[in-house]
Formats: structure tokens, sequence, C-alpha cells
């Protein structure tokens, strides 16, 4: 029984009642809910370091069916909750991005976040961009701001490379820091095995980066032949590539282990997204799914078997 029962059966006035009920229906009909999907890149070219601390890099992003729900309401301050505790608080991008927004927009941010993570963390999914990005979405919404694509977009790019493409999804090709888009050929809707690691590192992304080698680096003409593949006929994890892969392999504990005994019972070859350490395997299956899920036992891997989405386009 909840506590509106209790409270009523202990001799609430009806007026106290009745404004306790307008109060649940204002927030029901005034929170805005928002999938947060996470992305995979089916490839993703290192081209060369820059002066600002950033990578060139040439990918192709893609939105996929696993996602976190991003639930906002009016509140009087600023909160964000999630339901993996230590991601509550100041420290979640989502709290960044309504931060920014509200800088952007010259208003104090009044509102309460609420993150349901079912996207892993730290994996090379998205998942914090992907929060940030609905979070940035939704509160132009609750706010009124009525801020274009372009004006989200340049808010995003501050908050992460990964950020503005999270706004809209699909499939697209991203330059400069990753965050310059192009809109692709939808890929036709097809199953990928996701496969991740139990366990992350610290400062993942800016590690990953300086580890890479000279021989990492590349020219982006892959990705540009995997561009011209999408929309002609089904793209594999074989024609895909990733700069990171090599280093990921030496720095992510356990991470080699996983990828050989995936490889070993897929069709398709896993490759890393973003970077990592989440392997991706495409076409897939569900008998595959049951195939890796069994190789990898006890090594404290997870497999999702999820589809390409183009969600909002
Ligand atoms: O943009 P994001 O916040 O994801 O970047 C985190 C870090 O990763 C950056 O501070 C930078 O060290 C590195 N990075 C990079 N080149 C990119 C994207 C990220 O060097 N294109």
């Amino acid at each position: 029984m909840g506590g509106v029962g209790r409270d009523v059966a202990g001799g609430r006035s009806e007026k106290q009642s009745r404004l306790t009920y307008r109060w649940y229906l204002r927030m029901a009909l005034g929170s805005i809910s928002r999938q947060a999907y996470a992305k995979v890149n089916l490839t993703l070219e290192v081209i060369g370091r820059r002066d600002d601390g950033y990578h060139d890099v040439t990918t192709i992003l893609q939105t996929v069916d696993l996602a976190d729900t991003v639930v906002i309401r009016a509140a009087d301050e600023l909160a964000v909750e999630c339901d993996v505790a230590d991601l509550s608080g100041e420290g979640n991008l989502a709290w960044q991005a309504a931060a920014a927004l509200a800088v952007r927009a010259g208003i104090v941010p009044r509102a309460h976040i609420r993150i349901e993570k079912r996207i892993p963390v730290a994996s090379g999914l998205g998942g914090g961009s992907a929060d940030a990005a609905a979070t940035l979405v939704g509160l132009n919404r609750l706010w009124r701001l009525g801020l274009s694509g372009e004006e989200l977009a340049d808010v995003a790019s501050g908050l992460g490379s990964d950020v503005p493409f999270l706004l809209d999804g699909g499939t697209a090709l991203g330059v400069g820091r990753g965050d310059e888009l192009a809109a692709l050929p939808g890929l036709p809707e097809s199953r990928m095995l996701l496969v991740v690691p139990g366990s992350s590192i610290e400062a993942k992304t800016p590690t990953m980066y300086r580890a890479l080698r000279p021989e990492d680096f590349s020219d982006g003409a892959r990705t540009q032949a995997v561009a011209r593949e999408l929309g002609h006929g089904a793209l594999t994890s074989a024609s895909c590539c990733n700069a990171f892969e090599r280093a990921a392999r030496e720095i992510f504990p356990g991470l080699a282990n996983v990828w050989s005994k995936v490889a070993e019972v897929t069709e398709y070859p896993p490759r890393l997204s973003g970077a990592g350490p989440a392997l991706y395997v495409m076409p897939s299956s569900e008998s595959e799914r049951i195939r890796v899920v069994e190789s990898l036992q006890g090594t404290g891997a997870a497999a999702y078997l999820v589809r390409t989405i183009s969600p909002w386009g």
C-alpha cells in the first residue's frame, strides 16, 4: 500500500487529498520520457592528431535498440538520479547537459532527471552521451526553449564528440572530432550481437587515443568504401574497421580472451565499438547469441542481441 492511502486513512482533509491528486496528475502529465539509444561505430578511423588535444576521425555511427530511459520533470532545483547509484548527481553527463543548456538559454536549471540504465557503462556504446543527448531534447521541451536542431547540436558538441549524433541517431558519417555529421543511407535493419566484457578502465577514451601508434592511423578510405556499401545489400562486420583494435587487445584486461572465444563461434568477425571494450558481430542471430553466451561462461562478459534502429528518422 502506498503512502497516499495511509495519509488519507490517517485523516487528511478532502481538500488536501484533492491537492495531492492534482500534484500527482501534474507530475504524470508533466514528465517527459525519452529512450536514449546506444551507438555502435561501424567504422572508426583515426586520421591524425590536432593541436587542440583531439584527433581527427572518420567514423560511421549507427544507433541500436539497446536503450536507457531518461525521465524528466519540473522540480525546484537540478537533480540527476540514476538506478546505478554512483552515476547519480553532478558527475553525470546529463547534469552537465542540463547546466550547459540553461547557460545557453540564460535560465536557472530546474529539473529532476531520472535515468534507468541498460546500456553498459564506459563500454564504447555511447551510454553517457545518449543520456546527455536525451536530456537536451527533453529539457528543450520542458523549458519551452524552442532551440533548433542545429542549436542543440552546438550545445551537444561541447559535452562530448558523440553527443550530437545521439540527438537524432540513425546512420551517419562523423568527421572532425566525430561531431561533424552527414546523414548516410540507412542500413537495412540488421541483427547485431554486442559483447561487453565485465570491466573497463579509468579515463578510457583519452588513454586509448594516447595508446595509438603510427600504424593505427589511416586515411578514411575504408570508411568511404563502407559508406558506399550502405543501402546496397547486407553489410557485415567483416567489412568494418576500428583503429583502436590493436591497443584495445593490449589494454583492456581479459578482452583478448573474450575476443578469441567469440570469434571461434560466430560466422562474422567481432569488431570493436568506439574506444572499446564492447565488441559487435553483424549480422547475428539468437542461436549465435546462445553459442556466444556458452563460450563466455566464467569470463564476466555479457551478450546482447540488438537491432539497428533509426529511431526518429
Ligand atoms: O569528446 P569526448 O569527451 O568523448 O573526448 C574525451 C577525450 O578523448 C578527449 O579529451 C580527448 O583526449 C580524446 N578524444 C580525442 N579525439 C577525439 C575524441 C576524443 O583525442 N576525436
